[in-house]
């Protein structure tokens, strides 16, 4: 089975449909699955959810997603600095006064986890399992420098063994890494990457019987459309600006402890 796994959409339309437009013209992808945060940041939410819904793509509820759901206090984002915390709640109140009662209702009905068995469930493994943040909460940060134990805690936690496949986002940054034998893998950001590369990111899974291939994808999209629709909107212009640089801002400074991100 091959998966095709995309993350942080952030309703940026274009990246979304470069991304799928890529995948279709691979052939071979059996499902794709999202990880969540569909809306936030751009000005396209209730047409990132219809064409999910059009497509046939399921996934689980990001912290935006469920915060917008919900009508919580915030956006469930941390922040780097009280600039960063000022377009944040600009982003979430424009979020919540544009989506539909029908996204939002599809934004709340999104479960928290999927687990999938390639194999079939007759057997144990591998299990591919699908989160936003992790599995306690969509809003913990698993950063690539998190520690093995971090991970290995982790993966104990929430059932894996090895040879399973933990497969998140949040963080915006795509990264692979196996540890005691479980692949944890970052799937980065479809449209709103954070690396200081502007190219919408996922990530191609492929399970055959007991082995598991990694590879990270990124798509060239038409940015300057999804600046454009930004600009055009009453959300900051400050958002397109980031990404054209593909977030190069926090990818330059980030420090070596697991602050914010923004989503
Ligand atoms: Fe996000």
């Amino acid at each position: 089975m091959r998966y095709a796994l995309i993350s942080d959409i952030h309703a940026n339309l274009p990246a979304l449909q470069a991304v799928l437009r890529d995948v279709a013209a691979r052939e071979g992808v059996d499902a794709t699955y999202h990880l969540g945060d569909l809306v936030g940041y751009a000005p396209w939410p209730n047409e990132v959810v219809e064409v999910l819904v059009t497509a046939g793509i399921t996934g689980v509820a990001g912290n935006y997603d469920s915060t917008v759901a919900t009508d919580y206090k915030h956006c469930g984002c941390q922040y780097e600095d009280p600039r960063q915390e000022e377009l944040s709640h600009l982003s979430y109140a424009w979020t919540r006064a544009h989506v539909s009662p029908r996204t939002k209702a599809l934004l709340g009905g999104l479960p928290f986890r999927i687990d999938i068995r390639p194999n079939g469930g007759h057997v144990a493994g591998p299990t591919v399992t699908l989160v936003h943040g992790n599995h306690t909460l969509n809003t913990v940060y698993v950063h690539q420098d998190r520690s093995d134990t971090f991970l290995e805690k982790m993966g104990v936690s929430l059932g894996a063994r090895s040879g399973d496949v933990v497969c998140f986002g949040h963080t915006h940054v795509p990264w692979h890494r196996i540890v005691h034998g479980v692949h944890y893998v970052n799937t980065g950001s479809v449209g709103r990457p954070k690396d200081g590369d502007w190219r919408a990111s996922y990530v191609l899974l492929d399970v055959t019987g007991d082995s598991v291939a990694i590879q990270v994808v990124r798509v060239e999209y038409d940015v300057d459309a999804a600046a454009k629709g930004i600009l055009a909107s009453e959300l900051p212009d400050d958002f397109a600006d980031y990404l054209r640089q593909g977030g190069a801002e926090r990818a330059t400074t980030a420090p070596a402890s697991h602050p914010a991100g923004g989503s």
